[in-house]
């Protein structure tokens, strides 16, 4: 299998919102409420690559974009002490085709996603994900991650 962790470019658009919309259906059926807005995905997903700050990363398989990771750096909130460093890295998406997955597409993700951050330099880097969604959770977990806290919703 040959396998490329890239930086997007503006033709694998499409395929990454595809892929959008199959993480979120896959996330609202662990509980996650919000329902994706899909117009407004190309222009978010286009955004990243004229970003600093963020970036899209993808594997790629046989010619085919099958997993990508969006990552993010923002500050720190100034109310925490930041002797280090005054930034935090930010998964904000992550996801592996599921006849793809097993293959460590979604560690090599991460790891290109660590690297960008270190180059950045970012000391922390924080993920999060429903609480349901077992097999993501163990993914964190067999990947440096540990669990802080634990986020509720109410519909009011
Ligand atoms: C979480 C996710 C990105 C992991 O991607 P992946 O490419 O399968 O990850 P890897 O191959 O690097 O690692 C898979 C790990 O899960 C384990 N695993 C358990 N059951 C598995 C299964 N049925 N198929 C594949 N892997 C499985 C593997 O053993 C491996 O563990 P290891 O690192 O200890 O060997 C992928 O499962 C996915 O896209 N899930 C749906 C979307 C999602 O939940 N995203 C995260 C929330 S934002």
């Amino acid at each position: 299998m040959g396998i490329e962790i890239r930086q997007m470019a503006a033709g694998d658009i499409g395929q990454i919102a595809d892929m959008f919309d199959r993480l979120y259906g896959h996330l609202n059926s662990k509980g996650f409420v919000l329902k994706l807005n899909l117009q407004n995905i190309k222009p978010i997903i286009e955004a990243s690559l004229s970003s600093n700050f963020s970036r899209i990363y993808v594997a790629h398989v046989n010619n085919k974009v099958v997993g990508f990771i969006n990552i993010n750096i923002s500050k720190i909130n100034i109310k925490f002490k930041s002797e280090t460093s005054k930034y935090i890295g930010n998964i904000t998406e992550l996801f592996v085709d599921s006849d793809f997955r097993g293959n460590n597409l979604g560690k090599l993700l991460v790891m290109r996603a660590k690297k960008f951050f270190s180059e950045n330099g970012v000391e922390y880097v924080q993920v999060n994900t429903m609480v349901g969604n077992t097999r993501a959770v163990e993914f964190y977990k067999n990947n440096g991650f540990s669990e802080d806290y634990i986020s509720f919703i109410e519909k009011i």
